[in-house]
């Protein structure tokens, strides 16, 4: 359906392979391990830094959302994206993790698996890991040749965002175009953590719980403040809970239980956390078809961190399945 609208990125580089998405299945019987390999790096190093859990969320989401997923936040070095202002303390660690699976299932199979397939399948293992629900993610998916320019990494919504229509906007402009998408992502703070320089607006609002949230950062300014109150390592609905006695963490949290809209979907994740796992799935899938402007166009890198090197042949993938593409013309 859309090969002609990715050709227009080989045509400059001549050498890349022009691949529309491969199926899951064929993935799978390339490379068999990948899933177990995935899976057990994932809880090896998690049983040791469940903090990871919520890095790998936070990569992934700052991945798709300026230019599809496409590990393009994985690229170091200056004008990448992890030198962009709203890289939101990016954890290194979480960042090397998935590097360490790379290398293993390239050990074990070849380069035959992209960084953009590892991310999803590694932050899905981590919500699994840290009791969240399961949800399908869609591999296949080819590693991007460049960062996202500055001007798309800017649309990352922030945490002092405190109007649910502006927030709104931006996911729908992504392809999340219900509020529960929004409502239903934002619930990934359920294993969140942030710095006190994330929340001073939220701090300084007045009521009680930001009184606390003042007095924690003044005696401890390098504290870290779980974003849910109520069950920090859980991927439950506990973030919701919190929502509902008004204790969000970042302002864009607040803004939540503030519009009447979203507080109807906040009450309805409290009060029944199968409900916000199923609409948490959908929205996943939502955000693996986040729009890819050029799109599933790149590499299967050797290194998550920098493009092949040029003389290097790309991946020849066949083109097997469109499957998963449709999001992206709608979606731009
Ligand atoms: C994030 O960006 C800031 C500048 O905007 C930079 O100082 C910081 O090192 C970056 N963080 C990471 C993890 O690269
Ligand atoms: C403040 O610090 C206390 C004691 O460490 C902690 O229990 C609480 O969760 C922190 N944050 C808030 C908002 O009370």
């Amino acid at each position: 359906m859309s090969s002609s609208r990715s050709n227009a990125g080989a045509g400059v580089l001549a050498f890349l392979t022009v691949a529309a998405l491969l199926s899951p299945a064929v993935v799978s019987q390339t490379c068999k391990q990948l899933e177990s390999i995935v899976t057990s790096s994932v809880e090896t190093a998690l049983r040791q830094e469940i903090a990871l859990a919520a890095g790998l969320l936070r990569i992934y989401f700052h991945d798709c959302f300026p230019n599809g997923c496409d590990a393009s936040v994985y690229l170091k070095g200056s004008g990448t994206e992890q030198a962009m202002g709203p890289n939101l303390t990016l954890q290194p660690r979480a960042l090397q993790l998935v590097e360490d699976i790379r290398a293993k299932v390239h050990a074990a199979c070849g380069a035959t698996v992209s960084c953009a397939d590892i991310s999803a399948l590694a932050t899905r293992a981590a919500v699994v890991f840290s009791g969240g629900p399961t949800y399908d993610v869609p591999t296949g998916v080819l590693d991007g040749l460049a960062p996202a320019p500055e001007s798309l990494v800017s649309v990352l919504p922030g945490p002092t965002t405190s109007s649910v229509s502006a927030l709104k906007k931006v996911f729908g402009k992504k392809g999340l175009r219900d509020l529960a998408d929004l409502v239903a992502l934002s619930g990934a703070h359920t294993i969140g953590r942030a710095g006190c320089g994330f929340f001073r607006d939220r701090a300084a609002a007045g009521d009680a719980f930001g009184d606390r949230l003042a007095a924690n950062c003044s005696r401890n300014p390098k504290l870290l403040q779980n974003l849910d109150v109520v069950t920090q390592d859980l991927f439950d609905n506990g973030y919701y809970k919190a929502l509902v006695d008004d204790q969000g963490v970042f302002t864009s949290d607040m803004a939540l239980v503030r519009d009447a809209g979203a507080a109807k979907i906040v009450r309805q994740f409290a009060d029944s956390k199968d409900d916000f796992y199923e609409q948490f799935a959908t929205s996943m899938a939502k955000l693996a078809a986040a729009p890819r402007p050029g799109g599933n166009v790149g590499e299967i890198r050797c290194s998550c961190f920098s493009r092949n090197p040029t003389n290097t042949k790309a991946i020849q993938t066949d083109v097997v399945d469109v499957a998963g593409d449709e999001g992206f013309t709608a979606s731009a």
